[in-house]
């Protein structure tokens, strides 16, 4: 198979607003060792993106300088040392970067096959959100049957991923969210009880079921505190972000007394090796939930390449539910 030489991506022009993301044609990358060149069919939107289009989330320096974390398609062509996959396997995968565009060159151990009975559309919303819930949910913060599970951004990407595989682990599912209608929305895909945290507090909901083992948390600042004491004893408090920022005064006498746990991880800067075990673990167990209908994906709505601006929009105005995927054209 012959590849183009060019291909249609959205860079980032400045840091700045959604605006600031513009068409250019730039080189298809080539593959390096242990490498696959993905052509795109989909690739899904998170607020890492916007983050770092806003100049807030710096790549790691070995890659790509676009945005796009996730994406699906079929493997175009293959570095030296490649197994497991060959040209034309459909896969998704999780991207260091450069999934706005027609062509991505990605890891191949981070990359998945399509699950059973999904669509490319919705596999490309898959990989990040995955990685992301499994490495801090599961693996840092121990999530078994039975517990009391917290998330906050319930309707998020993130949110509604967590939701559906907490439950699915038999856990019991709580979470957060800024309106009723999303609360219904979260309580639909398997949490016992969504909160509306403009209306009601999380904190005193934590007190009568006794609190929470495990809360995941993106908010920070002054949720921080609200989080501690809404942990009972022994709990866990994993951060994934900080979207009201990372600085709080907290007493930690809290965490010693109560045997408390305050972790968190972000995704993207962590070795091959380590998204390579974290892939392992997501097939193993997250894709037999597709498979099993137990979990499923939640797309908000859908845009083309181009219209990458508008996507950046509807995630900021935080009126979506689920996730936001783009159509990279045939
Ligand atoms: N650590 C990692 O490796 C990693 C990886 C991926 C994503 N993340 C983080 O996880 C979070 C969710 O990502 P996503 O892609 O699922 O994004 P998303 O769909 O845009 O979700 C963010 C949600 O947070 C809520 N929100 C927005 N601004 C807020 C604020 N100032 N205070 C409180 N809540 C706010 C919104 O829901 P409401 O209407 O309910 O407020 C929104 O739905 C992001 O912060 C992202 O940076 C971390």
């Amino acid at each position: 198979m012959t590849l183009s030489t060019s291909m249609l991506a959205m860079e980032i022009s400045a840091p700045g607003g959604p605006d600031v993301l513009v068409p250019a044609s730039l080189p298809v990358p080539v593959p390096g060792h242990g490498q696959i060149i993905i052509h795109l069919a989909y690739a899904g939107v998170n607020r890492p993106d916007a983050l770092q289009r806003a100049g807030s989330y710096a790549p790691p320096a070995s890659a790509s300088p676009l945005p796009g974390l996730e994406g699906a398609g079929t493997v175009v062509a293959m570095g030296p040392g490649v197994s497991r996959w060959q040209i034309g396997d459909k896969v998704c995968a999780l991207l260091p970067g450069g999934g706005y565009a027609e062509y991505v060159a990605c890891n191949e151990s981070h990359a998945l096959p399509i699950p059973e009975g999904l669509s490319l559309r919705e596999a490309a919303c898959l990989p990040e959100t995955c990685f992301t819930v499994w490495s801090n949910m599961v693996m840092r913060g121990r999530l078994k049957a039975g517990e009391r599970f917290l998330v906050h951004g319930g309707s998020s990407g993130i949110g509604t991923t967590a939701v559906q595989i907490a439950a699915a682990l038999g856990a019991r599912v709580f979470a957060t969210a800024g309106s009723d209608e999303k609360c219904r929305a979260v309580e639909a895909l398997g949490a016992e009880a969504c909160f509306n945290y403009k209306s009601s507090d999380f904190s005193e909901e934590a007190k009568k079921l006794g609190g929470f083992d495990l809360i995941l948390d993106m908010v920070g600042g002054p949720y921080l505190p609200r989080n501690v004491r809404a942990l009972c004893d022994d709990g866990r408090l994993v951060q994934i972000a900080f979207l009201q920022g990372p600085k709080v005064e907290l007493n930690f006498a809290e965490m010693m007394m109560r045997r408390l746990t305050l972790t968190g991880s972000t995704l993207r800067p962590q070795s091959d090796a380590a998204k390579a075990a974290i892939a392992h673990q997501v097939e193993t167990h997250i894709w037999p939930m597709i498979a099993a209908g137990s979990f499923r994906v939640v797309i908000d709505s859908e845009y083309a390449l181009t219209e990458a601006p508008a996507a950046h929009w509807r995630m900021e105005s935080s009126g979506h539910i689920g996730k936001i995927v783009m159509k990279i054209p045939d």
